[in-house]
């Protein structure tokens, strides 16, 4: 293959994405509640849990406030206080060129007790979709990326029988008041990762291990989306509806059938089982990218690991290709509403965007038809129970004591590179 120039094509969206949790402040909902019942604990075990990253990055880590030592590392608390500053925010993202964002609306604030909806907070978003859109910037909105209001909580959240209608009974609110102003929808953010975690794995809230609750989620999830699907469709036909999905690269070595057994195995119920099920319901695929996993030996996590990201997750820019290549056969077009690694220093950042890009425009070349790309974050942000040490922002956040803890943006280096790819839609082989 020579490719003198990786070429996108006309009308391609260019962004970042957000999440209302990790980056807005002053939220009142599970994650909250749980952040304070375990920060204590989360820092005890920090040293255990980040050993590997610690001792490939130590300094910089340890100087960083907060950093993974101190309980404010694990609350959330003012986060970037993007909820009253994403004006700013949008025009950093409008002065690196992008064209698209991908933030989320939180639940727990326009909802805050059963049935009763805060008009002032929905208004609120309104106000965010206008100055993305004052600034000719598409509004890709998610309903929801994880966290819930405590009442759903105080019911069994996601194991509740009476979700997919509570779920549908916000969707259709939300999609009443702003819909006129929103094309792309985005119901769920990456319903696997949640569910393991929060269900089988006891890592997040509910923190609960048990086969039969997790599965219980996930059918849960399907149905909501499903019905969520329904009404915004109804309200608005032209609306484009998808979920966030994380699909994973897995990488059968050695081309030995036990390895291609588990991979078949895993790439059906991992990265297909859920698109599968709500097919006839998405208009685009949302896909959310960041892990290569390669099966060797009958093992899984076989990975040679030779570029790593500060939180030890392998930079392996080629994976991206092998998984878009893989939802071609949906046949829908897709949007990668994800992708990015922590990176403190800036070190790999610029290269690991190019390099991706590199592989997506491969991609198009060879007849997938993807249409954005939006990379995680547009800012430094609070990383769920890692807290705020590890940095994926297109801009850097001043969390530290000695800055005042202004919250100030900077601009990081490979935020440009990014802008240069957007500006030429093309790369230089
Ligand atoms: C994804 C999440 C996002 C962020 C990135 C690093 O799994 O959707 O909120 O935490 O990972």
């Amino acid at each position: 293959m020579n490719h003198l120039k990786f070429i996108f094509p006309a009308g391609f969206y260019w962004g970042s994405a957000t999440s209302a949790h990790q980056v807005e402040g002053g939220d009142v909902n599970d994650w909250t509640e749980w952040e304070r019942a375990n920060s204590a604990r989360l820092t005890a075990e920090a040293i255990r849990r980040h050993a590997n990253a610690f001792a490939r990055t130590p300094d910089f880590i340890l100087k960083n406030y907060p950093n993974p030592l101190q309980k404010e590392n694990y609350i959330s608390g003012r986060a970037c206080d993007h909820y009253n500053r994403y004006e700013q925010d949008f025009d950093i993202a409008k002065s690196l060129g992008h064209n698209a964002h991908r933030f989320s609306i939180e639940w727990s604030r326009v909802e805050p007790k059963q049935g009763k909806f805060n008009e002032a907070e929905i208004e609120h978003y309104r106000k965010v979709i206008l100055a993305l859109k004052k600034r000719g910037i598409e509004p890709f909105v998610a309903l929801w990326h994880w966290p819930i209001p405590l009442w759903l909580r105080d019911e069994g959240g996601w194991q509740c029988k009476k979700i997919p209608d509570y779920f549908s009974r916000y969707t259709q609110k939300i999609s009443t008041v702003l819909g006129k102003d929103v094309r792309f929808w985005i119901t769920l953010n990456e319903p696997e990762i949640y569910t393991s975690n929060s269900y089988l794995a006891g890592a997040w809230p509910p923190q609960k291990r048990n086969l039969f609750a997790y599965l219980n989620v996930l059918h849960n999830l399907i149905k909501s989306h499903r019905k969520a699907y329904e009404v915004i469709k109804k309200i608005n036909p032209n609306a484009k509806i998808g979920i966030s999905k994380n699909n994973i690269y897995f990488e059968a070595c050695q081309n030995k059938i036990a390895n291609r057994l588990l991979k078949k195995f895993i790439d059906w119920w991992w990265n297909f089982y859920f698109l599968n099920r709500i097919k006839n319901y998405q208009d685009f695929i949302g896909l959310n990218h960041y892990f290569h996993n390669r099966i060797k030996g009958f093992r899984f996590n076989q990975n040679e690991n030779k570029t790593v990201s500060d939180m030890g997750w392998e930079l392996y820019p080629e994976a991206i290709y092998f998984v878009l290549k893989d939802l071609k056969k949906y046949n829908k077009p897709i949007y990668i509403t994800e992708n990015g690694l922590a990176d403190a220093q800036d070190k790999n950042r610029g290269w690991f965007i190019k390099e991706t890009l590199k592989n997506v425009a491969r991609t198009i070349q060879e007849g997938v038809d993807i249409r954005g790309y939006f990379y995680w974050s547009l800012l430094d942000n609070f990383e769920w129970d890692k807290g705020f040490w590890p940095r994926f922002g297109l801009a850097e956040i001043d969390y530290s004591a000695k800055g005042g803890k202004t919250l100030e943006r900077k601009i990081r280096p490979s935020a440009y590179e990014y802008k240069k790819i957007i500006e030429d839609s093309a790369i230089e082989a």
